[in-house]
């Protein structure tokens, strides 16, 4: 796991071990979980494959600490679109260690105005604000779109007993829901990629919403008060799109996991504080 204070290049280089057949097999499973079985809930079978041809192994395929073997038996509901989407436990709880040290180091014990919150505006698995919330120790919220996502995540959370609030709605709505209360409130910010999802790198601009929009929409509800923003992209961004969308905030620390897949399909996160 890598952990910089340098944002990424804007395109990456483009060295990768991976063989045409690990790109094959990898995108048409990924078609299918984003098509013919994206609003399906996997069975076991399919769980195991997801981690072997994601992460190159089902054990490491893992979402509010179970396994993807165990996960069925645990009555985990993962639909296809949230398997490929959503942010696993290996790479969700870095991120949540760097946070929590870079808060620990800006915002010292005694100087707290309020409880702070870890709101998951794109919540999927709700994987991304579990981590958060319970290393930072913040109550956390989350708003989920999709009925059908939401379901199973609903049931998931009840399965282990979370207490993340979450919400069926617009993130815009649980936005307006949301005081600002402390300079330590924190984002999870994650929209689906869709189109903006290319070749040519993943374009921030053009997610859905676009990365640039939803940041103006945290500003615009914080009411002048600072907060934190983790998003999570791939590992090769088109033109610079990140820093567009991050126009006038602080990057703080990007969190790159060891890639297991084809260079512009592995997961990065980045920092930023909001001020
Ligand atoms: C890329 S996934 C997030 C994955 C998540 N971080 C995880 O770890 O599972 C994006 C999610 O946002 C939801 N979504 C899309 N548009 C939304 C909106 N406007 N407000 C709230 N949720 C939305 C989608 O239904 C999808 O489940």
């Amino acid at each position: 796991m890598t952990v910089s204070s340098t944002p990424p290049p804007a395109v990456a280089d483009a060295q990768h071990a991976d063989t045409a057949d690990t790109y094959a097999a990898y995108f048409a499973f990924r078609d299918r979980l984003l098509g013919e079985l994206r609003t399906t809930v996997l069975g076991d079978a399919e769980l195991r494959e997801a981690g072997s041809l994601i992460y190159g192994d089902p054990e490491r395929f893992a979402l509010y600490g179970i396994p993807a073997p165990r996960m069925a038996a645990a009555g985990v509901r993962l639909l296809g679109r949230t398997t490929i989407e959503c942010c696993i436990d290996a790479f969700t709880a870095p991120v949540a260690d760097a946070l929590a040290g870079i808060q620990a180091t800006a915002h010292p014990a005694g100087q707290e105005d309020g409880q702070p919150f870890v709101a998951d505006l794109f919540c999927g698995s709700g994987n991304f604000g579990h981590h958060l919330g319970r290393r930072l120790g913040f109550p956390a919220y989350a708003s989920e779109l999709d009925p059908a996502v939401y379901e199973a995540t609903r049931n998931n959370f009840d399965r282990i007993g979370s207490t993340i609030e979450l919400v069926q709605c617009d993130y815009r709505d649980l936005l307006g829901k949301l005081t600002p209360r402390s300079p330590r409130d924190t984002y999870a910010v994650e929209p689906p990629w869709g189109p903006a999802f290319t070749p040519a790198g993943l374009d921030l601009t053009r997610t859905s919403p676009p990365v640039p929009d939803i940041v103006d929409a945290i500003r615009r509800s914080r009411g002048g008060m600072p907060c934190y923003v983790a998003v999570k992209t791939n590992d090769q961004l088109a033109h610079d799109s990140l820093a567009r969308s991050f126009a006038g905030a602080h990057h703080l620390r990007s969190v790159t996991p060891p890639p297991s897949l084809p260079h512009g399909a592995n997961m990065d996160f980045h920092l930023y504080l909001l001020d």
